[in-house]
């Protein structure tokens, strides 16, 4: 009988704990960089309502838009207030040397979420996509839109655009994409005819749009780009917030889905799965925000239960004080034809949402 009772009782637990995912509840901080862009929202928002569902009390902060010193107190004030686990997606990936020293004397493990924290020995996990094969993919894109391994096809036109150079990501994302289309560049199958084709010369500050977009507008005129004047066959975006403004400038000057330029992009935000069903934005990489978010939870539950905590990669991701074991979720890519059944009949958004 006593046995029966303990077994019940046992098995009882063990479907809680299936249930919650964890067998212990926790305080954990979530610092998040802009509420400005739509992915973060969605980070923060899936992030929080999977760790409640572990049952775990959870501070979400957003630094304003972008904001380092908003981001550094935050921090700080989430370490001042004995969370059990920081998830942290750094504004700077380099900045946060100095605040999260406080976390490591505590005993606070942190998550660096989406970007690598640079430089600093608090980083216990690194929870990411695949950011060089989201570069890769990208890079292939264009190198199959253009037709690029026939042997018959005559040079093309590109320029690129990457993101903020602060954002450790961002050499990923470049890396990835410049080391699939160098070669094409080596051969003259592609051209760039503005010449800037170095990572430094085609970064976009906080990956913003506004700055994107100038850009585009000084290309265009200093190339003579247009429908009626040089030809412009293919630009590469690393994100859609930067394929935003490249898309304003070229729909300004003229362009429409009928001669629109090859253009990539990532995150499927909303305007710019409404571009593509458009035809003015031709490719998307997409993460799923939920799928990053459930790899989150299941580390942030095997820390508090103290289990292994599940990761895939301990070789690629160094932050300066050694390599931090890394869990890389899979990018998908989003084109008009499978943007219905990946981001619609999956539940990530409804057909109202990008319309
Ligand atoms: C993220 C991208 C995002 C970009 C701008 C990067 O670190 O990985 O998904 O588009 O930041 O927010």
């Amino acid at each position: 009988m006593k046995i029966k009772t303990t077994l019940t009782a046992l098995c009882c637990a063990v479907m809680a704990i299936t249930a919650t995912g964890t067998a212990n509840a926790a305080k954990i901080g979530v610092s998040m960089p802009t509420q400005s862009l739509q992915r973060w929202n969605q980070d923060g928002h899936n992030l929080k309502d999977q760790l409640e569902q572990s049952k775990h009390k959870v501070e979400l902060l957003y630094a304003g838009d972008n904001d380092i010193p908003t981001q550094l107190n935050q921090i700080e004030n989430l370490i001042a207030a004995n969370c059990d686990v920081l998830v942290v997606a750094p504004i700077d990936g380099g900045s946060l040397t100095e605040v999260l020293r406080g976390a490591k004397e505590k005993g606070i493990p942190v998550i660096s979420y989406d970007r690598l924290i640079m430089n600093s020995d608090a980083i216990s996990y690194y929870a990411t996509f695949d950011n060089y094969k989201v570069g890769q993919i990208q890079g292939n894109f264009i190198v199959d839109a253009l037709k690029l391994k026939d042997a018959n096809t005559t040079p093309k036109n590109i320029e690129f655009f990457t993101g903020s150079i602060d954002d450790n990501n961002v050499n990923f994302f470049w890396g990835g994409a410049i080391d699939v289309l160098q070669p094409y560049l080596d051969k003259g199958k592609l051209v760039c005819p503005s010449g800037q084709t170095k990572k430094e010369q085609v970064a976009t500050l906080n990956w913003s749009t506004e700055e994107a977009q100038k850009r585009m507008e000084n290309l265009i005129s200093s190339n003579g780009y247009g429908p009626e004047g040089k030809k412009l066959d293919a630009i590469l975006s690393s994100n859609d917030s930067v394929a935003n403004g490249i898309t304003n400038a070229l729909v300004a000057e003229g362009y429409n889905k009928d001669n629109f330029p090859i253009l990539t992009g990532q995150d499927c935000d909303k305007p710019s799965v409404k571009n593509m069903k458009k035809g003015i934005q031709t490719m998307s990489v997409f993460k799923d925000t939920r799928v990053l978010a459930d790899q989150v939870v299941k580390m942030v539950n095997a820390i508090v239960d103290k289990k292994d905590v599940p990761v895939n990669d301990t070789s690629t991701y160094n932050n300066g004080t050694g390599v931090i074991p890394s869990f890389l979720c899979s990018p998908i890519v989003v084109t008009k034809d499978n943007l219905k059944e990946v981001l619609v009949d999956s539940g990530y958004y409804s057909e109202k949402d990008i319309k």
